[in-house]
């Protein structure tokens, strides 16, 4: 299968055209005919908690540039993303984008680091997030700033960005061999992780003192915090039982409470995953590389290397865990929640779907609409099922013109709080702004999911809109970007 297996949305005219499709697709994508605008729209409607106000139903996801200087400080690329967020009119930031708490948790050598050393560079993020929003909007007290703070762990490359230096907390069948390593590569030991805890304590305060309104403890994409989740047969007090993989969680947010008792806390969830995918070989050529398929698991029965699969089929989701885990975060007073799922490496079809791959994913083994149904509707039963919590929805912008008419439906109908915003924010930042205000949307302006801004970084590159942004397009990056996809070809 390729992109020309599947009906293009960009080509598609009208709401009831794409209506039309999402059915004889199958799908149950909720969608409506007319767009409102003004301060009672749905999309418009603020959102009160806990004291604090957010302004829409917008929200910027975080994106990373891989544009930091090597010791993690933010460089101009940096600033101009935020910026760009600050302008997009959305009113809940999510994090801007991950931020590790230690060096040898970073995902590239460019990924910011949360350090004492590097307080003033995380505040210029805001105050230029801030100022941004101040030109377009009339307030800024109802705009909701958070910091994501990460640890990478399987996926750490802190040195060389060719060379995984990967932290692990057990061994797993099909991802050990993504990041080169066998059996005897050691574990972090429960003492390690206590001091990773402590990181992610004095990274929170950091933010705290610097204005950040709130901090994701980041648990998803694969990450350190997401692989807690699924260290089903880790020994020792960090794997095995529900609450031996959530005490990672429940240890840094003890921590945070103690030293930064205002700081809100969310966190960003693979709420369910599947198995690793990879190009089918008999349909892959040199460069030219195949429709995803699933990494063997038939030896693997039950599959217990995963959280939010299916253990007897893990091509399939399961959210009976994820509830356990909102009930611990309920627990926790943890009331933000920003659903994703899989992992940009090793199932990036689940994890932002897309008619065209990264160059280290695959071809579409399905629609990418399925994709974008698939996190609808976990958020949509999760949202059923714990209403007081706010719910960030992921994997919009697969849907290109439709975005907005999808967005004011789930709003509407309760699927979801808050409409998240990925790549189409790097190319077309103003995005809600022209929905709440009634404009035209700027189709040029619309990311046709290429892909490139995740071809960019696996090929050394900083990340950015290279079809559309013309920083990136006219740039020398966009020009090594092009050399490197004409090689694959
Ligand atoms: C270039 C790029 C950088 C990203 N950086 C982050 C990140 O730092 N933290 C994170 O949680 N997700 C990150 N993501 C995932 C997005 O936040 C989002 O989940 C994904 O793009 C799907 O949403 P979309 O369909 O709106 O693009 C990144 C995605 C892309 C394409």
């Amino acid at each position: 299968m390729s992109h020309r297996d599947f009906q293009a949305l960009g080509g598609m005219r009208t709401v009831a055209n794409f209506k039309q499709h999402v059915a004889s697709v199958g799908l149950d994508i909720p969608c409506d005919e007319q767009l409102e605008s003004g301060p009672r729209a749905p999309l418009a409607t603020r959102l009160e908690f806990d004291g604090l106000t957010v302004g829409n139903r917008f929200c910027i996801h975080p994106m990373e540039g891989w544009d930091g200087t090597s010791d993690g400080k933010p460089t101009e690329a940096t600033i101009r993303r935020w910026r760009n967020f600050g302008l997009s009119g959305a009113k809940l930031i999510w994090g801007g984008e991950a931020v590790a708490v230690r060096h040898d948790g970073r995902a590239n050598p460019n990924q910011l680091l949360a350090t004492e050393q590097n307080k003033s560079g995380l505040a210029e993020l805001r105050e230029t997030l801030l100022s941004a929003h101040r030109e377009i909007a009339e307030r800024t007290d109802d705009l909701l700033i958070g910091l994501q703070l990460t640890h990478s762990g399987r996926f750490s490359r802190p040195n060389q960005k060719t060379v995984p230096e990967p932290r692990i907390l057990y061994h797993h069948p099909t991802l050990d061999r993504k990041v080169n390593i066998d059996d005897s590569y050691p574990v972090l030991s429960d003492g390690e992780i206590r001091q990773i805890i402590d990181d992610f304590v004095v990274a929170a305060k950091i933010a705290e003192d610097i204005g950040y309104e709130f901090v994701d403890i980041k648990h998803c994409h694969g990450y350190l915090g997401h692989e807690f989740l699924s260290a089903h047969l880790r020994e020792g007090e960090f794997g095995g039982s529900l609450e031996n993989r959530t005490r990672f969680l429940r240890e840094v947010v003890n921590g945070i409470r103690s030293v930064a008792p205002r700081l809100k806390i969310g966190v960003r969830l693979s709420a369910f995953d599947l198995v690793a995918f990879r190009p089918d070989p008999e349909k892959t050529n040199g460069h030219k590389m195949g429709p995803g398929i699933p990494e063997s698991y038939s030896e693997q029965l039950p599959y217990r290397w995963g959280f939010g699969v299916n253990s007897s089929e893990p091509e399939r989701y399961d959210l009976s865990e994820t509830r356990e885990l909102l009930k611990i975060f309920r627990a926790l007073d943890i009331k933000l929640v920003n659903i994703t799922a899989g992992s940009p490496y090793y199932n990036p079809h689940i994890q932002r779907p897309a008619l065209y791959p990264p160059s280290d994913g695959y071809q579409p083994p399905e629609d990418p609409l399925i994709g974008v149904a698939r996190q609808m509707e976990a958020t949509r039963e999760l949202k059923r099922e714990f209403n007081d919590l706010i719910f960030v929805g992921t994997a919009y912008t697969y849907l290109q013109e439709f975005l907005p008419f999808v967005a004011q439906a789930a709003v509407r109908q309760n699927w979801v709080d808050v409409i998240g915003l990925g790549r189409m924010v790097l190319s077309y930042p103003e995005l809600p702004l022209d929905v709440l205000s009634g404009a035209v949307l700027k189709h040029k302006r619309i990311c046709r999911t290429f892909s490139d801004c995740t071809t960019g970084p696996r090929n050394g590159l900083p990340s950015g809109c290279y079809p559309l942004d013309r920083f990136y397009r006219d740039s020398e990056m966009g020009v090594q970007l092009k050399r490197i996809k004409f090689e694959r070809r």
